[in-house]
């Protein structure tokens, strides 16, 4: 009989997507379970990017203590940015894990598995190789959680070259690397094999895919290898780096029809004098030139941003460019979080910190604007008619269909039949909600 494996993942997208490679790594051994209490083997995938994630690790790891007490034979491991981070150190304050597999190492979970009977001690993995190349993992459907899924993720490239004064990731996650296209379009092939009609390409910095590389197409060329697997409807990616964002890709966006029209742009701050302390490589006149070049071409994309408050050194006239931004690009959405100091950082080291009262404030202020700028776009939506992809049924209500516009925007709809998943459908806006819209099922596209 197989054991079981119960997975809690922390963070990003391409954490998601980790845990679902070790599910399909243990395979042969392990059935996923969403009961801890029952697992056999527990990891916990970790976040380290901001200091609030990071600390939820250890108190859910804490979690589990008491189970193996129970349970003696339970196994724990913690893999991730917090394992990659922290090491060995980890066993100080978790001495009773199993093992901890950092974000290079978690490829090896068999190997850990089958050492852990003959090893007295816990195993800990964390190299990094500036030469590292993840190994070829395909999807297996009888482990995917939801099986008639719509949507995935594929991570093309990981890792980060650019080291933004105030990220953890160049250093949790290694130097830059690019899958070959070749793994990337037969993962995507399974996945459309198995129902997928949109797939999110995912990276650190997507925009300079291949350029590492001998021989290997750029970005704007492997989408368009992407583009041409039959039964895709729809490409997403993200995230792109602003300094990265060619007109050859802006124009490759405005051209292919599968490519959505959503782009991921952060711009982190608003004044030059910070952008360049956080070492972002480029200006807000820069930035806002790409926005327009954006908007020019494609009249109706949706951008969406990453804004820090308060990064040392930050002053009041600063934040009001950071809000001056927000109200000339005017993006969809905004993901806004307050400065933290992260190991290794060069502005962990930087003495003119802003207090914590007014990094708050400054939270409350951004998203406040936000809010409003939100409100106004999806009211613009109304009396329109989307395109939208069914994802499955709304998540408040049994009888309404949910599914997102090419500009990610999500769409919960009546209709007057319900098996639409995984359709792609006309749908009118009748209502602008705060996080989605509201609409009525007009006719089945394909
Ligand atoms: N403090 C606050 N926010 C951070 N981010 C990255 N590092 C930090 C930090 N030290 C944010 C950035 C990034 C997002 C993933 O997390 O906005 O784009
Ligand atoms: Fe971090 Fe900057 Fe790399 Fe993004 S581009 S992962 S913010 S160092």
């Amino acid at each position: 009989m197989k054991k079981r494996v119960y997975v809690k993942t922390f963070g990003c997208q391409m954490n998601e997507n980790d845990t679902e490679k070790v599910l399909f790594l243990l395979k042969d051994e392990y059935i996923p379970t969403d009961n801890p209490e029952e697992a056999d083997l527990i990891i916990i995938n970790t976040c380290s990017v901001r200091e609030k994630p990071q600390h939820k690790v250890y108190s859910e790891v804490g979690r589990y203590k008491s189970l193996k007490k129970k349970k003696p034979q339970l196994l724990i491991g913690v893999m991730g940015c917090v394992a990659q981070q922290e090491g060995e150190n980890l066993l100080v304050r978790l001495p009773y894990i199993d093992f901890a597999l950092g974000t290079q190492s978690f490829y090896r979970i068999k190997e850990v598995l089958e050492q852990l009977p003959k090893n007295p001690n816990p195993i800990v993995l964390t190299e990094l190789n500036p030469n590292f190349k993840p190994p070829l993992v395909l999807p297996e459907e009888s482990l995917i959680k939801d099986p008639e899924r719509v949507t995935a993720f594929v991570t093309i490239m990981q890792g980060c070259d650019n080291f933004c004064s105030y990220c953890i990731v160049p250093y949790v996650r290694g130097r830059e690397t690019s899958r070959p296209p070749e793994e990337i379009i037969e993962e995507i092939k399974r996945l459309v094999d198995l129902g997928v009609r949109e797939i999110t390409l995912l990276g650190q910095n997507v925009n300079s895919y291949g350029l590492k590389e001998t021989g290997y197409p750029d970005f704007s060329e492997l989408l368009n290898l992407i583009s041409q697997i039959e039964g895709l409807w729809r490409i997403r990616f993200t995230t792109s780096h602003p300094k990265d964002l060619s007109d050859r890709l802006i124009k490759t966006m405005a051209e292919n029809p599968k490519i959505c029209h959503h782009l991921h742009l952060p711009l982190q701050a608003g004044s030059n004098r910070v952008l360049k302390k956080m070492n972002r490589k480029y200006t807000k006149e820069e930035y806002l030139e790409k926005v327009a070049k954006l908007k020019a071409l494609i009249p109706d994309i949706a951008l969406t941003t990453d804004i820090i408050v308060g990064f040392p050194g930050e002053r009041e006239e600063d934040f009001e460019e950071t809000l001056e931004m927000l109200k000339i690009v005017r993006y969809h959405e905004i993901f806004s979080f307050k400065y933290s100091d992260r190991p290794f950082t060069a502005a962990k080291n930087f003495t003119d910190k802003v207090p914590e009262e007014e990094k708050e404030r400054r939270l409350e202020a951004v998203q406040k604007l936000q809010k409003t700028i939100t409100e106004e776009i999806y009211q613009e939506y109304v009396g329109k008619e989307v395109d939208v992809l069914v994802e499955g049924f709304s998540s408040k209500s049994k009888d309404k269909l949910m599914g997102r516009t090419t500009t990610n925007v999500i769409v919960n709809f009546s209709a007057p039949r319900l098996n639409l998943k995984g359709r792609l459908v006309k749908v009118k806006i009748e209502e602008a909600g705060k996080h989605s819209l509201k609409g009525i099922y007009l006719q089945t596209l394909k």
